[in-house]
């Protein structure tokens, strides 16, 4: 199947079992904002618990923080957001469509790219087992235009960018005779920039309202608070804080589910250490984020580092953690060495002093800062298009099923009852009334034993037992696997110890010590 169809049948199992809905659904929706139902909120906290579990229950140097969205408008001067935190943005006059300059020219490389891939296809099938994908690459003349302008259209806009030169963007737009996919035109408008920021105003007008902004990522609150938590919590750098909330961008883009969304959550950690020796800390944050993933099971495969070679003005090394989503490897998590950058800034703007006195060194300096930040939501649209499966069973059957790593499946046992009589539904009653202590679980005996396995494998549930007419004589009942489909016969008594062993964020946490 298709990637594309793969992706689409995710986001439509998101909808039909409770995992994501579109915001204000009965409204049509509002774009790019998405509501969590009752699966997806369980899932979602399950990643959360093993980050925050994974920086603040792991390490005795990392503490976490909560604080406020709103934040005083100039910690977003200092931080460079006011003056640079834009995006170029173009307009077609005839379908008054707004579009991002940078990515209708990204997209027009793109098509370069299949236009290429194409041509290996097409040969590939012509010349079967003797097909030599290099030499055809290197001396095939189709191909090799449409790699030249693939790779001097790559650089005029490389260059562009890099010097800020929007007349540029516009020139290249017209010059690819790119057009509005609406209107079919290339009636386009200057190209300009635009602030991603969201505003709003404290206070009443008559008191001058203030304007504020709803911050565009977490770690500010991180760093105006840090001399807060350092000298409260006696903290000796190297320490670091965590913090999970909801940012929002009012992206102009806004595609691909919830991978690009105007309101989403940030798991970020600003690590604090001393001038110096930031690139060996850098190397080791970037070893641990990706033992993180990589404990998930998913394989090896799906991840990969994507190395900055042009780095912000504050950092001095910058890396991203890919994910091969159905629509390719994109970026998950960023983890950068920002130098002193934001707390010499902050400094600068407040007239405050926050300098950090080392005692083992005997002098005062602003600390240089290691930063992991991860998208809650993107993780959770990563782990969901990894676990998706469509299934051919060996009787011919299909099933759908999602293969979560069972911490951070949300339901973690379905009791089902063989029928609903002789006495049956009553002991799984029982039952679901003592491992509910433990475990979210669901309890059903609607249709057949088939159908609600089938339920129970859509929504990632490791673990269902069945309470047959055996039960009632030997406390016993079967447990159902749900990867391999097998099922024993256990003692109730068991049950709790077994389950537990696999589901608990434990179980992950193990991997990273
Ligand atoms: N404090 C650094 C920072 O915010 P970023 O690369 O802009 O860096 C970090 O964002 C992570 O936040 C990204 O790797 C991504 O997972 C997530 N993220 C950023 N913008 C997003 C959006 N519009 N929708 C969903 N997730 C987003």
């Amino acid at each position: 199947m298709a990637q594309e169809d793969v992706f689409k049948k995710l986001v439509s199992h998101c909808k039909e079992y409770g995992f994501v809905f579109p915001s204000s659904d009965i409204y049509d929706g509002l774009g790019a904002v998405y509501d969590y139902g009752q699966m997806g909120v369980e899932l979602k906290n399950n990643i959360k618990k093993y980050w925050w579990d994974s920086m603040v229950l792991l390490h005795d140097n990392i503490v976490g923080l909560d604080s406020a969205i709103f934040m005083h408008p100039d910690i977003w001067k200092a931080s460079g957001h006011v003056d640079a935190f834009n995006d170029p943005l173009i307009d077609n006059k005839d379908s008054k469509k707004r579009y991002r300059a940078d990515v209708l020219i990204e997209d027009q490389i793109a098509k370069y790219d299949e236009k290429i891939n194409k041509e290996v296809e097409k040969a590939r099938k012509r010349f079967g087992e003797a097909f030599d994908e290099q030499q055809f690459r290197t001396t095939n003349t189709r191909l090799l235009e449409h790699q030249a302008k693939r790779d001097a259209l790559h650089e005029r806009y490389a260059k562009a960018m890099n010097d800020n030169d929007l007349a540029e963007l516009r020139q290249i737009i017209v010059d690819e005779g790119i057009v509005c996919p609406i209107s079919g035109t290339k009636n386009w408008t200057e190209v300009r920039q635009f602030n991603l920021m969201f505003s709003t105003e404290m206070g009443s007008t008559a008191d001058g309202a203030m304007k504020i902004y709803l911050r565009p990522e977490t770690a500010q609150g991180i760093f105006v608070n840090f001399l807060n938590v350092q000298k409260t919590g006696r903290m000796k750098i190297p320490f670091g804080i965590a913090q999970i909330g909801k940012a929002f961008r009012n992206e102009i883009v806004a595609r691909q589910f919830i991978f690009r969304m105007r309101e989403f959550e940030q798991m970020e950690m600003q690590f604090f250490v001393r001038p110096g020796e930031e690139l060996e800390w850098f190397r080791t944050w970037k070893e641990y984020r990706m033992k993180w993933h990589k404990a998930l099971g998913f394989g090896d495969d799906h991840y990969r580092y994507h190395d900055h070679e042009k780095l912000a003005h504050y950092a001095n090394a910058a890396t991203d953690i890919e994910f091969l989503m159905p629509f390719g490897f994109k970026e998950v998590e960023g983890i950068h060495s920002r130098t002193d950058f934001d707390l010499s800034r902050h400094e600068q703007f407040s007239g405050k002093n926050i300098k950090y006195f080392d005692p083992e060194l005997n002098e005062s300096y602003t600390p240089y800062v290691i930063e992991t930040s991860i998208g809650v939501d993107r993780m959770f649209l990563s782990i969901m298009s990894a676990a998706y499966k469509e299934e051919t069973l060996d009787n011919g059957e299909s099933r759908v099923v999602l293969q979560l790593p069972p911490a951070l499946a949300p339901v973690k046992l379905a009791i089902l009852p063989l029928v609903k009589k002789d006495g049956l539904p009553e002991k799984a009653r029982e039952i679901d009334n003592m491992m509910r202590l433990h475990f979210y679980c669901q309890y059903d005996e609607k249709d057949s034993i088939g159908k609600r396995y089938r339920r129970q494998d859509a929504i990632g549930t490791p673990y269902c037992i069945t309470i047959d007419h055996q039960t009632l004589q030997d406390d016993t009942v079967t447990i159902r696997h749900r990867d391999t489909m097998q099922q024993e016969r256990v003692a109730i008594a068991d049950l709790e110890k077994i389950i537990a062993d696999n589901v608990s964020i434990t179980s992950l946490l193990k991997k990273l010590m």
